[in-house]
């Protein structure tokens, strides 16, 4: 029995174009199940779906600006379209506003990224619920991509790291919520794995002194967030909601 199996299920992973995202494209598809992609380089998406279908996989690609509801309908629709009622929403779009400080950053910048991190998940999974609701579906799987910045920071993570808290509490009231219908809604909460969105941390000149601070002495790789995942996506979490499952090496509880 593969208590992890996804095979078959119809997972959308939001701001699949790069970085995390992507490579969850390509390993839940190797696991079986049939993606559909979404994330405003269009041009990328297409390149990952044509690559996952290059590999044998199941994959459907369509725009999608998670900032916009209108535009988060369309992708569910043309999603359901491609592989029908949807398994499971990742929720994993997200951006920073660079190294700044809550009295550096400007209006744009808290828009920018309340409006994608926090907003754009709600958004996401009200439209997501409406459509559960609506098909008659048995149940319902929500996971969002939060970070170990919900509950431990450094200087010049505004609003990123305000941005992820709220979307862990977010995951915990919408589980309380969502349950009736047997929604289930997860956070996976990462520590810090190279990516365009902790490129400017990581490769900048404390990385050095910064990777001290991880118990195990290492950035996170893709690969480490797979298994966690899986778990999270499939029915071997059947009891689990409202979880913050935090994949980082120790680096949260790291003494001080
Ligand atoms: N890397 C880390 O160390 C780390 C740690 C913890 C959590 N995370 C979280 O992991 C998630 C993925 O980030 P990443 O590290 O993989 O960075 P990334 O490579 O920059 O990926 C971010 C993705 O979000 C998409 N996106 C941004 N705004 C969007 C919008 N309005 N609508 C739709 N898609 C949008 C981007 O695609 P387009 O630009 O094409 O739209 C891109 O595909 C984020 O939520 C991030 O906070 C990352």
């Amino acid at each position: 029995m593969n208590l992890f199996d996804v095979a078959g299920k119809h997972i959308v992973v939001t701001g699949s174009s790069s970085g995390l995202g992507h490579h969850f494209a390509g390993m839940l598809a190797n696991a079986g199940a049939q993606l559909s992609l979404g994330a405003r380089r269009l041009q990328r998406i297409e390149q990952r779906v044509a690559e996952i279908q290059a590999a044998g996989g199941s994959a459907f690609g369509s725009p999608l600006d998670v900032t916009e509801a209108a535009s988060i309908q369309d992708f569910l629709q043309a999603a359901e379209a491609a592989f029908g009622p949807i398994d499971v929403l990742i929720n994993n779009a997200g951006v920073e506003a660079g190294a700044k400080t809550y009295a550096m950053i400007d209006e744009a910048d808290w828009d920018y990224v309340l409006n994608t991190n926090l907003k754009g998940a709600w958004l996401a999974a009200k439209l997501y619920t409406d459509r559960v609701l609506r098909n008659g579906q048995a149940a319902g799987n929500i996971i969002n991509i939060s970070s170990i910045t919900d509950r431990r920071t450094i200087k010049g993570q505004f609003p990123y790291a305000v941005s992820k808290a709220a979307l862990s509490r977010m995951t915990e009231v919408m589980a309380l919520e969502a349950a009736k219908h047997n929604i289930r809604v997860n956070a996976l909460a990462p520590g810090y794995v190279l990516t365009d969105v902790s490129r400017l941390l990581l490769e900048g000149e404390h990385s050095a002194q910064f990777v001290k601070g991880i118990p195990m002495r290492r950035y996170g790789a893709f690969a480490d967030l797979d298994g966690p995942l899986l778990l999270l996506a499939s029915n071997a979490s059947s009891y689990m909601t409202g979880a913050i499952l935090v994949v980082d090496g120790g680096h949260a509880c790291a003494s001080l």
